[in-house]
């Protein structure tokens, strides 16, 4: 019979069976996916566990530090990047976006390959695909497309000819939830909605800039803040907020303004194949709004998508 806990016992014996003495290098995201399987492999390996986890400058507000701080907390020898500047030259200029998709992941196989190199003789890179990755990865793309998708012309990051470790690869996302729950892993983190790798760079439409990155943040961080204090958080599949390169006219005080237009999203749904937009009540969007215009300089009007998917995706790009 499968439990949590069976199933963390017998995962750990086979990893420290598997590895060794070897040292592995994992990239975490914060998500859910990639913090349960650094912790497996923590109690496997202990300290030849190699935890990244890189600031693209494109997370959600105080993400980077409140997650490298509950991550050094559960014990992970971990190294947090600073590579904002990387990532905001690389989007310089672009606004299509399949060109910032594909320049996040060159920059960070980049920034990753440069800190994996930083591990003596490691042997192995752990990931945290889960079953429904493997699946899509063999049908859809062929095997390993979610690292090779990204992938530029050129010669292989040396990461690349590591070994591959995913201890999470036979599991559902409800199953890798309960094994995290059985470890002891902060709710916070196992509750999280899922978030897209390329983060607010595509709740951004059109260019990068940190300004615009900024503006979001405060928007989004009022969202998400009054979503978990009205107690909605957990039960939306995932929200957000998108910056539009839209400017409207309004008035502040005596003042004309002309300023940008926040777009919220939230949306019920089981995989993110298909999804509804969720009914919030009212009220609380009305205590949002007002929230973030009065507080968020360069916002002076918010507006909520109504659209599900299909044919509307959950990201706006
Ligand atoms: P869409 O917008 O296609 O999103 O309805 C479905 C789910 O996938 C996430 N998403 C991404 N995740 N890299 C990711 O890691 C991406 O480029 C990406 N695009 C969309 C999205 O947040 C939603 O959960």
């Amino acid at each position: 019979d499968w439990t949590p806990d069976s199933f963390v016992e017998t995962t750990i014996a086979a990893l420290k069976e598997k590895l060794g003495d070897d040292k592995v290098v994992l990239g975490l995201s914060g998500g859910v996916d990639s913090s349960v399987a650094a912790v497996l492999l923590h109690h496997a390996i202990g300290k030849n566990l190699h935890c990244i986890f890189v600031d693209n400058g494109l997370l959600r507000k105080d993400e980077f530090e409140s997650v490298l701080e509950s991550y050094k907390h559960m014990g992970l020898n971990i190294k947090g990047v600073n590579a904002k500047q990387r990532f905001y030259d690389a989007l310089n200029g672009l606004s299509d976006p399949e060109k910032k998709r594909k320049a996040i992941g060159r920059v960070f196989i980049e920034v990753f390959d440069d800190e994996a190199h930083q591990v003596q003789d490691v042997k192995w890179l752990g990931q945290g695909t889960i079953y429904p990755d493997v699946i899509e990865s063999i049908s859809v793309k062929g095997p390993s497309a979610t690292i090779k998708s990204h992938h530029n012309v050129g010669g292989l990051p040396d990461f690349m000819k590591l070994k591959v470790v995913e201890p999470l690869n036979t599991l559902f996302k409800d199953e890798v939830r309960k094994v995290g729950k059985a470890l002891g892993i902060d709710p916070n983190i196992l509750g999280r909605h899922p978030f897209p790798g390329p983060g607010l760079a595509i709740r951004i439409l059109g260019e990068i800039t940190p300004e615009k990155v900024d503006i979001l943040q405060q928007a989004d961080a009022i969202y998400i803040n009054n979503l978990k204090s009205a107690g909605v958080y957990d039960k939306v599949w995932q929200a957000g907020a998108i910056y539009l390169p839209v400017q409207s006219v309004g008035v502040m005080g005596d003042e004309r303004t002309y300023e940008n237009v926040v777009c919220l999203r939230a949306v019920e749904s089981l995989d993110g194949m298909t999804a509804d937009w969720c009914h919030l009540p009212y009220d609380l969007l009305a205590k949002i709004s007002n929230e973030i215009i009065n507080n968020v300089k360069g916002i002076n009007r918010v507006v909520y998508d109504i659209s599900s998917k299909p044919p509307a995706t959950i990201e706006w790009e």
